[in-house]
């Protein structure tokens, strides 16, 4: 186990921002993780385990250890109505979603191109298209942090919701996520019900048509991190109460929201739209000129301008729908992680 220190975060995250970590270090079996948690000159230090970086904001230089996730390997078994894939947490899934079609297990068409590791899926219960990560998920293997043990979750102990698992919860910083084993069922059933899937005809519905269209889509509005950094959307899409939304909608008649299941959840992208915030920059972070929900690293930013960038947005939002919106992205500060509104508090 080789590791770096200092490192340069940068290739590690896909804001791209300049930033550093005291020690990176990257791990391939679940033994090299255990080692760097029971290395004795880092036992003190904060340890976080990162896959592809995209869905971070290193807000500071982090006082820690990183561990990059190599953990690779995947394996497939099969029952009477089902392909049962075991996929090591640090296997790429864009690359996982395109081998599965041209192997013929379709189900996972849906979730293509979503940047990042298969073992960083179920932390935010990873979704678009109609499809989330737990309509497909069977089991998530853990390291549990405080035992070094490893122990086999089923999809209900995993509390997946939108945006949302018990790796946010009871699990938070306790258990690193090794493999995630995948049913897809062979009896398959096109999702193909959200937005641009619509028009696909009934009789030309294929996995390998949603497929398409679901990476001509994502190409088509959201920007590369490769020629621009950005993490996808920024903010969660909120959900309000019913009455918040009846008063919103009657003052406001193009709203654009669904239900949930507590409420209506708000297209943010929209809110942030209609506030008049698309390109709209702090530094050289910019709310992307074609989708609202992202900011990008439109000119060298540091994490400072896309912090009080997404404080624009946030309290813009805010002053017109009396919407509190909420980041998806992960802040991470020099020890631990951190939040918009506690960043703000401490200006
Ligand atoms: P990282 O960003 O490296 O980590 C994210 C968090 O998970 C961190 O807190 C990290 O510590 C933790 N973590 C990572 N791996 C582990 C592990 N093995 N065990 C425990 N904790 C871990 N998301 C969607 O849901 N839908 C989308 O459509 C979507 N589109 C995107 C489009 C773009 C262009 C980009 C840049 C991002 C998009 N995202 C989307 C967000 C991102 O792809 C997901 O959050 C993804 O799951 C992050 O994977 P990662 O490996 O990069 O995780
Ligand atoms: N909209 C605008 N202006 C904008 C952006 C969006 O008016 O600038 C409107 C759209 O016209 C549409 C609505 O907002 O009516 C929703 O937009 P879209 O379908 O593009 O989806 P989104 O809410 O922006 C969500 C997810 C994405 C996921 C897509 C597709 C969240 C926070 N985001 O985006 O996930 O890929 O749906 O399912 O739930 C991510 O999490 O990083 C991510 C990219």
């Amino acid at each position: 186990m080789q590791s770096q220190s200092p490192a340069n975060l940068s290739a590690y995250h896909t804001f791209g921002i300049e930033q550093t970590c005291q020690h990176l270090v990257t791990v391939h079996s679940v033994q090299d993780i255990i080692q760097a948690y029971q290395q004795p000159q880092w036992q003190a230090l904060p340890k976080l385990m990162l896959g592809k970086g995209s869905n971070m904001l290193f807000t500071e230089p982090y006082q820690g250890v990183v561990m990059v996730n190599q953990l690779l390997g995947k394996s497939v078994t099969e029952s009477e109505h089902a392909w049962h894939l075991h996929i090591a947490a640090g296997e790429d899934w864009p690359a996982l979603v395109e081998w599965s079609l041209a192997e013929h297990m379709p189900g996972l068409e849906n979730l293509a191109l979503i940047p990042g590791c298969a073992g960083s899926a179920p932390i935010q219960n990873i979704g678009a298209y109609g499809v989330e990560f737990k309509d497909v998920c069977e089991y998530v293997d853990i390291l549990h942090l405080d035992s070094l043990t490893t122990q086999r979750l089923s999809n209900q102990e995993c509390q997946f919701g939108y945006r949302d698992s018990i790796f946010k919860h009871d699990l938070y910083q306790r258990a690193i996520v090794v493999a995630v084993g995948l049913r897809l069922s062979k009896s398959w059933q096109p999702k193909a019900e959200y937005g641009p899937l619509k028009a696909l005809a009934e009789d030309a519905i294929t996995a390998q048509a949603i497929y398409d269209i679901v990476c001509q889509t994502r190409i088509d509005k959201l920007p590369n991190p490769n020629e621009q950094g950005n993490a996808g959307s920024f903010f969660k899409n909120p959900v309000i109460s019913l009455a918040h939304y009846q008063q919103l909608k009657a003052a406001f008649p193009e709203l654009v929201a669904y239900p949930a299941q507590d409420g209506m959840k708000v297209a943010a992208g929209w809110l942030i739209d209609q506030c008049g915030l698309k390109g709209v920059s702090v530094g050289g972070a910019q709310v992307h000129p074609k989708q609202a929900l992202v900011i990008v690293n439109a000119n060298h930013a540091s994490a400072s301008d896309v912090v009080q960038l997404a404080a624009k947005v946030r309290d813009h939002v805010w002053q017109r729908y009396q919407i509190h919106l909420e980041h998806e992205v992960r802040f991470m500060a020099n020890q631990q992680e951190t939040y918009l509104d506690q960043l703000m508090e401490r200006r």
